[in-house]
């Protein structure tokens, strides 16, 4: 076979990135195990979407045969309703990824810097890397983003900064007061794209109020998604606010039809149900106590998270307790590409799962460590 001309094709930067290493897919483990599993592993809803969304995607199908309505005005519609915002400040994207790649590539070229949290959401890197433009890494601190050593790294070139609010895979979450002070004085050639994609877990009072600003008009685009407290991760519904501007701006390089009809109707009627979210919050709040108390008991570390997932810290080689935990059916996320060598990212799930994972985990730890031997 003629040798592929790779190297005349392909810039020097697409050659150095890392494909995003997903959760292991729970058809591809029942596939190869023969067996059941309970994934938590994405940080999903345990609960899946509100009937209602469900409904909306069967009546969805009637017209599947004809293209989306590409700007989503309903949905939109009904975002700028619930957010008080109008709907120029609104754009959708397929998932809150989509968004953020398409943030790196409105804004970055290859002469400008992006600035990621070190060890947070890893499609930052992936999207700022894609574009050529330099990638600025700054270390967490304390397991929470560091927003003056981030506010530091700011050069003149640098354009676009990605902050998780919580941040993924700790948990944890900066204040309004701190983001207030991030934001004042910043340079007007930098767009903070703040991630909230586990907002609705958070019940913080000092939590962000991120759509004041861009209600202001400052540079920041917030986004939010349905793939969490909505269960609609495989809709890939996500969406971004920011002034009318920088919207539009995204929006010319945006694909055409890049959300579905049926993640559209899945999501206006997932808005309309506002139990459901209730509910999994509420629950949410009580297994994640849950989790932390039976882990406290089995002498198992973990960083206090206002999300709904935990990092855990089992001081073992994460990669064999993940494998391990595999043998046992259950899937979560080894985090040592995330810099957390001995850590586990475990996604809140219902009573039932946290008892399988707690239960799996200590015949894991029970058994010597590699390392130990
Ligand atoms: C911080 C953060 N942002 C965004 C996403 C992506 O969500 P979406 O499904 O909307 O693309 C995730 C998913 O895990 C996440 O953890």
């Amino acid at each position: 076979m003629q040798k592929f001309p790779l190297q005349d094709l392909l810039p020097s930067w697409a050659s150095r990135i890392r494909p995003y290493p997903t959760g292991k897919p729970i058809e591809e483990v029942e596939r190869e195990l023969g067996h059941t599993a309970i994934k938590l592993a994405s940080n999903e809803n345990p609960f899946g979407p509100s009937p209602k969304a469900i409904e909306a995607v069967r009546r969805s199908l009637d017209r599947v045969h004809l293209y989306p309505d590409s700007a989503g005005y309903a949905l939109r519609k009904k975002l700028a309703e619930m957010h008080q915002l109008e709907m120029s400040r609104i754009i959708l994207g397929a998932g809150s990824t989509e968004l953020i790649e398409l943030a790196a590539r409105t804004f970055l070229s290859v002469e400008d810097e992006g600035i990621a949290p070190e060890s947070s959401f890893l499609i930052y890197q992936l999207a700022i890397q894609e574009t050529g433009a330099t990638l600025t890494l700054v270390p967490l601190r304390d397991h929470g983003l560091d927003l003056v050593r981030i506010r530091q790294a700011v050069t003149p070139r640098t354009k676009v900064i990605f902050l998780a609010n919580p941040n993924n895979p700790t948990g944890t979450m900066f204040t309004a007061g701190e983001l207030d002070r991030f934001l004042e004085g910043l340079s007007a050639h930098v767009l903070v794209v703040l991630d909230e994609a586990y907002f609705d877990y958070v019940e913080r009072d000092d939590y962000s109020h991120s759509l004041d600003y861009v209600r202001e008009g400052k540079n920041v685009l917030v986004l939010r998604t349905f793939s969490k407290v909505y269960g609609l991760a495989g809709m890939r519904l996500g969406y971004g606010m920011g002034h009318p501007e920088l919207i539009e701006s995204l929006d010319r390089v945006r694909t055409p039809f890049n959300t579905s009809r049926p993640a559209q109707w899945a999501a206006l009627a997932a808005l309309e149900d506002r139990d459901h979210v209730a509910r999994s919050v509420e629950i949410n709040r009580r297994e994640r106590q849950f989790l932390s108390e039976e882990l406290t008991l089995m002498g198992v570390r973990f960083t206090p998270s206002v999300a709904n997932f935990l990092l855990i810290d089992t001081g073992r080689d994460c990669e064999q307790d993940f494998l391990k935990l595999l043998q046992e059916y259950v899937i979560v996320r080894p985090m040592k590409v995330y810099n957390f060598p001995t850590s586990l990212r475990v996604t809140i799930g219902t009573r039932e799962d946290n008892e399988i994972f707690l239960e799996a985990l200590g015949r894991v730890m029970a058994t010597p460590a590699p390392a130990d031997r």
